[in-house]
Order: C-alpha cells, then structure tokens, then sequence
C-alpha cells in the first residue's frame, strides 16, 4: 500500500486526477486553499510532512510544518488566530492524549479542523477523537500521500459544510463605498487570518476591483457566469487574479461591448465551485435590483450593507433590511456600516436616528476622509496600507473579525473540540 502511494506521486503518466488512468491506485484529491499548520514531536512525521507539502496536489494550501507537539501550538494560538486545519503529532496514550487536546480545544477556533498522528493503533481511540471532535486520527508511520489523501477527504465530503464562506458586501444606494469596504475587509482578512479571500467583482460592466488592487487581470468572473458549467477548480485556478499571498481576483471585464443579463442559477453554480476550493468569497454586489443580485444576496452566509446617513440610503437600507428579515428568518441581521460620515455642509441623520429606524445598530461609522481614500483609490493600494493604524483600517479588521467569526472567541474557541473538554471537567469533578 505505502509503495504503491509512492508510484501515485512520482509517476508523470497518471498526472491526470481520473481513477481509470491509476487503474487500481487511489485517486488522491488536491488539497483546496486552505492553510495548515503542523507541530509535530518526531523528526520523521516533520520531514514526511515536508515532503507532503512539496506534493502537487498541496500547491494550492499555505503549509507550515514545525515541532513541539501540543504545548508548541498552545503556546502559538494563545495570542494568534487558528488555521483551516491543525496537524498535530501526539506520542501519548488513551486518556493522556486526550488530557493534551483538551489543551488545544482551548484554543482553537471555530471553524478549525484538527487532525492527529499518533502512534497507537487503537479503535477505542480513534472511536473517542472522532467523537470529541478530532477530523482525522492517523497513526505513524504515514506516506505523505495518504496524508494528503485524508486531508483532501475532509474537504470532498458532501454531508460536512462547504469549506467556503460567501460574504455580501451591498450599498444602499450607489457610490456609498460599499465596493471600497468590501475590498478592504477582504485585505483584513487575508492578512489578518492568514486565510485565502477570492474577491468576486459582480459589477460586470463597472467594477473597480481590478483598479482597487493595481491588477490587470483575467475577465474571470464573466468567463465563469456566462458559461458556469465549464467552471471546475482548474478553470478557477485560471480565470482568478492573484493580488497577493492570501487574496485573489475574480475580476469584471468593466467594459461595455455587451449586456450581463444573467441567470440567477449560474451565480450559484460559480459560488458552490468557489466554496469548495476556498474559505472565504467577499462578493463585491453592484447597486442594482435584479434576478441574480437578489438570489445572490439572499444566499450569502453574511450581508454587509453600507449607507450613507441621508433619507434615500435610510429608506433603502429599511427596504433591503425588511427583505432580508423575511427571506432569511434563521440567519444572522445583515450588519449595517454607516460610511463618509461627517462631509462638510451636507446635512445627515444621525446614528441614533439611523438605528432607531432601522431597528439595528451600525456595526461601525467610518467618516468621511477624501484624502486617504481619495489617495488608496488613485494608488491602488489598500487604507491598510496606506494608513495601518488609522480608525477606518481599525474598522475592516474589526469588520473581518466578525464576518470570519474571529470575534465571539470566548464562545467559539471551546466549539471545536469542546466535547473533549466538557469530559476532562466530568473526570476531574
Ligand atoms: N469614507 C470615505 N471617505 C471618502 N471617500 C470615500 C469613503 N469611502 C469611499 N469613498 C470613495 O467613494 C467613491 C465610491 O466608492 P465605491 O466605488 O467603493 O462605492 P460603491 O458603493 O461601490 O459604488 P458603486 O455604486 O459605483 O458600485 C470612491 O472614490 C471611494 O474612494
Ligand atoms: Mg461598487
């Protein structure tokens, strides 16, 4: 078995990923965009991973290999955000082994995988992991094959959750700087989380997202929504821009040698192929009222709506609001974000009168600065960095926290492997 996983790798015939070509070799999935951090405790399972993230079919993943086992990832997620996915190495036992993770359950986020090597062949164990929680418990010694196997099986199951999460940014009313904050929030979140964002700019005929990210790229995102049934995730792989390690481009063709009317089933083919191979899609949706805008909101996991704080923005916010509410009745309020707040001689409705109407809090005000956003805009560069500590860069890190779930940590980070925990309490008590 481990044999034949090493032909798998190295043979160039059976590059192709279909099973009739590998004959009786398993067909090894590639892994999608996912980051993935390991602590080992033996120099084996450390360079076996090594090799395994040199693999091909772990191109696409941001992989950091290093040692220390569970008190070196303690120690790491104490103060910093957990990855898609947690390989860890354990040499204990039984109960000790699960006394360890329990530690780690403290500080995991939700929404991360964990997958333990051990060195014990024990149904008993594998049977207690798996129900506290653990993704995937292999014993070592492991090809890097069969690693990747299992990591790309946690991925491909299609009764867990897609590994994807869509985040619609929309405007009130144009020219609001929805597109500006959705594009910055993206940023936030690549670099903040270390998590791979693909921006999809639905603005076809419009879109500034290329302009945004000083990027001349692909008309991907019409490629992909005029013929969706041709998308898979290498056409993705082609039609997507890379503006930088963690953020990727879905760009407008912004031109206006021909009309977008689209159905709204071939935005939702693109996304689920999106979701699949991603954890995060900011959807950058244009100021318009159609078929595909509206299917396309009211299927997003989280809305941010921005407003501007005068009478049409509020009386559309209140619309868009009532829409969603009664669409949507199981799903968390869509966050309403006050933007150019406090431009010179314009009267505006206060944000206490502009929650009272809406019945909502804002998540946040960003005031009115032509200077810096003015300046992010012609440089194509993001408020982050142009201004790192400004209040507005403050607002889409606070912003990325929510709509990532980085910010109810408290409750969140004892989700994962909670179970574990809730046990090793029972024990001691
Ligand atoms: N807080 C702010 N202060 C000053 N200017 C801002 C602010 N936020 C956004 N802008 C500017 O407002 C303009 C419109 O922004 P943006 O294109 O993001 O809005 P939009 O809502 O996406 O518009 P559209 O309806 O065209 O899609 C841009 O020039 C942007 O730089
Ligand atoms: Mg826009």
């Amino acid at each position: 078995m481990r044999q034949a996983a090493h032909d798998l790798n190295t043979d160039p015939q059976i590059e192709a990923p279909a099973q009739e070509a590998a004959g009786d070799e398993p067909f090894v999935p590639p892994v999608p965009r996912i980051s993935i951090q390991a602590f080992c405790e033996t120099e084996t399972t450390a360079n076996m991973l090594d090799v395994a993230s040199q693999d091909r079919r772990l191109g696409r993943a941001h992989v950091t290999v290093q040692m220390g086992g569970v008190d070196a990832a303690v120690a790491f997620y104490g103060d910093a955000p957990t990855p898609n996915l947690i390989i860890i190495e354990s040499v204990l036992q039984g109960d000790a082994m699960g006394a360890d993770l329990g530690r780690l359950a403290e500080v995991c986020d939700a929404g991360t995988k964990v997958v333990v090597i051990g060195h014990i062949n024990d149904v008993l164990l594998y049977r207690e992991l798996m129900r506290s929680g653990v993704s995937e418990y292999l014993v070592a010694p492991l090809e890097p094959l069969s690693v990747i196997n299992s990591i790309g099986g946690l991925y491909q199951d299609p009764d867990s959750e897609p590994l994807g999460r869509v985040i619609a940014f929309v405007g009130a009313k144009g020219g609001v700087g929805s597109s500006t904050i959705a594009h910055n929030t993206a940023w936030s979140i690549a670099e903040g989380y270390s998590s791979d964002v693909i921006i999809a700019d639905l603005d076809l005929p419009f879109g500034t997202a290329a302009l945004d990210f000083n990027q001349d790229p692909p008309q991907g995102i019409a490629e992909a929504v005029l013929s969706p049934e041709r998308l898979d995730d290498v056409l993705l792989d082609r039609l997507l821009a890379k503006c930088s390690k963690h953020v990727s481009l879905f760009a407008a063709p912004s031109s206006l040698d021909q009309v977008y009317d689209i159905d709204p089933q071939a935005f939702d083919s693109v996304l689920n192929v999106a979701r699949q191979n991603v954890p995060n899609i900011v959807l950058d949706v244009p100021h318009i009222w159609t078929g595909w805008a509206r299917s396309v909101l009211l299927a997003a996991d989280d809305i941010v709506v921005t407003a501007v704080p005068d009478l049409a923005n509020l009386r559309n916010a209140k619309n868009l609001l009532d829409l969603l509410k009664q669409n949507r009745p199981n799903d968390r309020k869509p966050y309403i974000l006050l933007n150019q707040v406090g431009m010179p001689k314009r009267p505006e409705i206060s944000a206490k009168d502009f929650s009272e109407a809406l019945d909502l809090d804002p998540v946040a005000t960003i005031q009115f600065d032509p200077q810096l956003f003015g300046d992010a805009a012609n440089n194509g560069q993001m408020i982050q960095e142009m201004s790192a500590g400004s209040k507005p860069a403050e607002t889409f890190n606070h912003l990325a926290a929510l709509v990532t779930g980085h910010e109810q940590s408290t409750v969140a980070k004892k989700s994962i492997l909670g179970p574990i925990l809730e046990k090793l309490k029972r024990k001691k008590g």
